[in-house]
């Protein structure tokens, strides 16, 4: 467990927090992605599916997952492991990281980053690629913080939308900045 000060924590995420981690997904998206992907798509975005998707998911020990807490809240989560699409050069992945609007920029982002590269070495992997759509300048620039290097881009379809998205990489953990 990492601490930074009695309240704010973050810890392997459980089957229970399931409900909190959709609901700060969902959340986040639609804080993140307004302007970036349909609004329709955005606004169908629903908690009851995506608690469903994480209680899979945080079912499955090939995977790690992390919340964020502030006292009893969950503010924040990301998930990683092992690499999905064949990637030449890299076997680990961060999947995915959001922190509620309110609570960016305290230190969560760094810390969750932090507990999914300790999964990552749990599961044997090494390195560390992470996707982040082309137009979300924060992510990237948090990406670049931690000494991510851009690979490449590629097209993403999201809903309706065609997007680009593009890859920074680690090819040491050892090489994340925090
Ligand atoms: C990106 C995100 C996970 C970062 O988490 P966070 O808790 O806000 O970041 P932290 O407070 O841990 O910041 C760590 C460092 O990154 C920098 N940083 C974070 N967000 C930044 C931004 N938008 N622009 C510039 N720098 C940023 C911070 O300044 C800090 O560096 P410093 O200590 O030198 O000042 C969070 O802002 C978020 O959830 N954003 C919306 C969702 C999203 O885009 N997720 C990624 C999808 S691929």
């Amino acid at each position: 467990m990492i601490s930074r000060g009695p309240l704010l924590k973050v810890r392997r995420a459980e089957i229970d927090d399931a409900a909190a981690i959709a609901k700060v997904h969902v959340a986040t998206w639609r804080s993140t992605y307004g302007g970036m992907l349909p609004d329709d798509f955005l606004a169908s975005l629903a908690e009851a599916g995506y608690e469903e998707r994480w209680q899979r998911v945080l079912a499955d020990e090939s995977s790690r997952v992390y919340v964020a807490a502030d006292g009893r809240e969950v503010v924040g989560f990301a998930s990683g492991g092992r690499e999905r699409a064949g990637e030449d050069g890299y076997g680990g992945e961060l999947y995915a990281i959001y922190v509620l609007q309110d609570a960016q920029g305290r230190g969560h982002g760094r810390s969750l980053v932090q507990a999914v590269t300790a999964g990552l070495r749990e599961l044997d992997l090494s390195d560390m690629i992470v996707w982040v759509l082309r137009d979300n300048t924060g992510a990237r620039n948090f990406y670049e913080r931690l000494g991510g290097v851009y690979v490449r881009a590629q097209p993403i379809t999201i809903g309706s939308a065609l997007l680009e998205e593009v890859s920074y990489g680690w090819r040491s953990l050892d090489d994340v900045v925090y």
